[in-house]
């Protein structure tokens, strides 16, 4: 069962949004509220594994018996990764994390002036892609795919393109699921496999989806 899998099985989860600050006061960010990425970690918990949660600024408390990390930018989420992930058996990537932050951060407060503004950004690191990189203790990685559209041809091209063991994709910008929503639906890929998930709450479904990755690591028997 998923609980003779996860039991005392480290994972690493992240969550939530990332903010990347343009000055003292503002900042670009995301819709993500972190509740796909919490539902996870209580549910990884409730199967017995110990938890991390490297988290962007969310509403949410963290789940009894989890190690939350807090950070703010997708550069902190990095680095706090990178330092826990060297002894997690499973690393998930559940969160939005900024694609592009401002090349450069205002120290004063940016005054208003021209009718139109150009923001220069520059491309994040990706946290994913660097996990599934490792070649000394990489974990079963598990990456997520937000779509607007081409659902499942973006979603099995990260799972190529990264190398990761699992991606979850879901739909976002529709009314029902992905960001902000107690709901979500997700499509899951593996290597030669795949399985759709209705649409459901987000704790029923990070339970199927907490199950479906101890299915496959037993199978692959890796860890
Ligand atoms: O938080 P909720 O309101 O509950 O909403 C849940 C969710 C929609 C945010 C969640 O289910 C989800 O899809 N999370 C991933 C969102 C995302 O940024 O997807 P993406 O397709 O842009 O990124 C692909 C993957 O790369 C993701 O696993 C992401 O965490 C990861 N990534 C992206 C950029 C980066 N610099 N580092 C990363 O690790």
């Amino acid at each position: 069962t998923a609980q003779a899998v996860l039991q005392s099985k480290k994972i690493l989860i992240t969550a939530g949004p990332t903010r990347e600050p343009l000055d003292p006061v503002r900042y670009i960010t995301n819709r993500s509220s972190g509740k796909m990425a919490y539902a996870l970690a209580h549910a990884a918990l409730a199967m017995g594994a110990e938890v991390t949660l490297v988290s962007g600024p969310v509403a949410l408390s963290a789940p009894d018996g989890a190690r939350l990390i807090q950070v703010e930018t997708a550069a902190q989420m990095h680095e706090a990764v990178m330092t826990s992930v060297q002894s997690a058996d499973i690393f998930i990537a559940a969160a939005a994390v900024a694609d592009y932050s401002p090349v450069s951060v205002n120290d004063k407060k940016i005054k208003k002036q021209n009718d139109e503004v150009v923001i220069l950004l520059h491309k994040t690191r990706d946290i994913l892609a660097d996990v599934s990189k490792l070649t000394h203790n990489r974990p079963y990685t598990v990456g997520f795919a937000a779509e607007t559209h081409d659902l499942e041809r973006y979603a099995q091209d990260k799972l190529i393109r990264k190398n990761l063991d699992m991606v979850a994709a879901n739909w976002v910008g529709k009314d029902k699921g992905g960001f902000e929503s107690d709901l979500n639906a997700l499509s899951v890929f593996w290597h030669g496999g795949g399985v759709d998930l209705a649409m459901t709450d987000k704790k029923q479904l990070a339970r199927q989806l907490m199950s479906l990755i101890a299915e496959k690591i037993n199978e692959k028997n890796t860890i």
